[in-house]
């Protein structure tokens, strides 16, 4: 019998027990939104609060790693996000390798695989080279599934998914008949990963923004109104929690 995590309300101490772990979502998906608005709060430039967003990224792959999620699923950039004024363009797609470069130590100590869902293709040689790298050196790694959505549409997802299922019919390599949700399902970006259980966005916003639109048919969602760059552990033990007291029915009784 799987054992619910009271013990949060109270004062959140790490789960001791292998049951305690039971109703931790086995996948968890962030929008991690609000960065801008913290900076301007600040007086600062946008950029700077990306820079303190990726240091909040760090802290919670760590609170991800201590509670056994299995996967990590971060929207870091997206389809849309060309189209923001090049030089923010410029900064965002260079923080996964500032990312990396300081943390790939850590998260490899961590046991830590790295994969991404997205066109990888079209970003900068820089951005690409960096992810590649962090991949290769963690593939063997079978802890926490980090997994960066970059340059993530999902219609753009769900579109190409549907160009290679009808090219594969053409091929005689798939039967129409045969077509299933299991079958679509693998060829999108997230073949083979679970579907996120909990979805957590920040910053007050409520809307999916193109972000696995698919995969979150059953996720239960979180929103808090706190910026990205102050979310906390404390904050991400709340959504935890609070995902704990859900009753997920699937459309069922
Ligand atoms: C949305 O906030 C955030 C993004 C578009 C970028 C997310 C990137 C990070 C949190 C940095 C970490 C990245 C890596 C690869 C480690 P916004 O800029 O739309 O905020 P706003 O709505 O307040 O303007």
């Amino acid at each position: 019998m799987s054992m619910k995590l009271p013990f949060f309300k109270k004062k959140k101490p790490e789960p001791k027990e292998q049951s305690e772990f039971d109703t931790i979502p086995k996948h968890v998906a962030i929008i991690m939104d609000g960065n801008g608005r913290w900076a301007k709060k600040r007086g600062l430039p946008r950029i700077a609060g990306h820079k303190e967003g990726m240091d909040v990224v760090r802290d919670v792959v760590k609170t991800a790693v201590s509670f056994h999620i299995e996967i990590l699923t971060l929207y870091a950039f997206s389809t849309e996000n060309w189209k923001r004024p090049d030089s923010e363009v410029d900064y965002l797609l260079r923080l996964p390798k500032e990312f990396l470069h300081i943390y790939l130590p850590e998260l490899i100590e961590n046991n830590v695989r790295i994969e991404t869902i997205g066109e990888l293709e079209l970003l900068p040689d820089h951005t690409k080279e960096a992810v590649h790298y962090a991949k290769e050196k963690t593939k063997d790694n079978d802890g926490l599934l980090l997994n960066f959505a970059l340059n993530y549409g999902s219609r753009f997802e769900i579109m190409e998914a549907i160009r290679r299922i009808v090219a594969d019919i053409d091929d005689n390599q798939l039967k129409l008949d045969s077509l299933d949700e299991k079958t679509f399902a693998a060829y999108l970006y997230t073949n083979g990963l679970s579907d996120p259980d909990l979805l957590i966005r920040t910053s007050g916003e409520k809307r999916l923004s193109n972000f696995l639109l698919w995969q979150a048919a059953y996720s239960e969602f979180w929103f808090t109104d706190v910026l990205w760059p102050d979310f906390s552990e404390e904050m991400f033990k709340d959504a935890l929690h609070d995902y704990q007291q859900r009753k997920r029915r699937y459309g069922g009784v």
